[in-house]
């Protein structure tokens, strides 16, 4: 595991940089987290330095091509943000959006970071909504954090009805910040397990990315292991607690044929196809990601 100590020594400072040109700066930064494992730092020093400047990363980098130079109060405003990010804490905490297919959100303490994998499986219940006969197809998002999943849902299907439960308050909170104003959009306060009673029988899609990390699995990056809540990661001992109460709940709640969609870890397949088709499934299958890791699971209610 990456050490997230710096050793004061070998860390560059202000100080140390003869003229405050912004790609000095930004190759200070750079070499800060890189000494602190951050997996891609020059990436994090741009957008950290866009954060600080309100500028985009492609403008950083043309400002930094351009030679642009930054005074004292900018470079020291750069090095803080620089130093939370050395010290592990997620980037889209500290400049408090996360991107997720072509949405903003507003992410920070208390609440799951969206991830890329999850655009990608969030294309399964999006896909199924645009092929249902109905008027107003439902799509229900179940343990839904920031409201990603929902949201992509009701923007990009938006004659679609989108309903999203989340458990904990403090991610509850940043999902009603994020869902605010859309109108196909309601979001509840409640456990998954019984959300939504009145929909049963009428949803054509369930989706959800629900905690999957069996509890001894403990992650190896302090951006998830410290920052993400670990009701957004634990799934019991073999990960898969969640995963049963969701086979269940989603038959109650879909229409005949309608689909579920499970994202999952990439050894979890196999375990998740067997649960969904013991409970009565059809046509369980699994799907890999982008980096060809198995990632999500799908079925039909018979
Ligand atoms: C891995 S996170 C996924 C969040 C979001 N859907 C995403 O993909 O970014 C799992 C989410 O499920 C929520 N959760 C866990 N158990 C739940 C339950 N019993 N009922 C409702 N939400 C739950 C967690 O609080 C967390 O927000």
């Amino acid at each position: 595991m990456p050490s997230v100590n710096v050793t004061p020594a070998a860390r560059p400072t202000l100080e140390d940089m003869p003229d405050l040109s912004l790609a000095a700066v930004v190759r200070a930064a750079a070499e800060r987290l890189a000494l602190s494992g951050v997996p891609d730092p020059l990436v994090d020093a741009e957008l950290l330095a866009g954060h600080a400047l309100g500028a985009r990363r492609g403008e950083i980098q043309a400002a930094t091509v351009r030679g642009d130079r930054v005074d004292a109060a900018v470079a020291e405003a750069i090095e803080a943000l620089v130093a939370r990010r050395a010290a592990r804490e997620p980037l889209q905490h500290i400049t408090g959006v996360a991107p997720f297919r072509h949405l903003e959100l507003a992410v920070g303490p208390g609440v799951f970071v969206p991830r890329p994998e999850t655009e990608t499986v969030v294309q399964f219940a999006i896909d199924a909504l645009l092929a249902s006969a109905e008027t107003e197809p439902v799509g229900i998002d179940l343990g839904t954090g920031s409201g990603a999943i929902a949201l992509a849902m009701a923007t990009e299907v938006p004659h679609a009805r989108v309903f999203a439960a989340e458990l904990s308050p403090d991610a509850y909170a940043w999902a009603r910040r994020n869902t605010e104003g859309v109108e196909n959009l309601t979001l509840v306060n409640e456990d998954l397990a019984h959300a939504f009673r009145e929909l049963d029988g009428t949803a054509s899609v369930v989706i959800s990315n629900p905690p999957y990390v069996p509890d001894a699995a403990v992650p190896r990056d302090p951006e998830v292991r410290l920052f993400d809540p670990s009701l957004a990661l634990y799934g019991g001992e073999d990960g898969l607690d969640v995963v049963r109460v969701l086979s269940a709940r989603a038959l109650e709640l879909l229409r005949p044929g309608g689909l579920i969609v499970l994202e999952h870890g990439e050894l979890q397949g196999e375990a998740i196809r067997t649960i969904l088709t013991q409970d009565g499934w059809r046509a369980a299958a699994t799907h890999r990601d982008l980096t060809l890791r198995d990632r999500a699971t799908t079925a039909h209610r018979p």
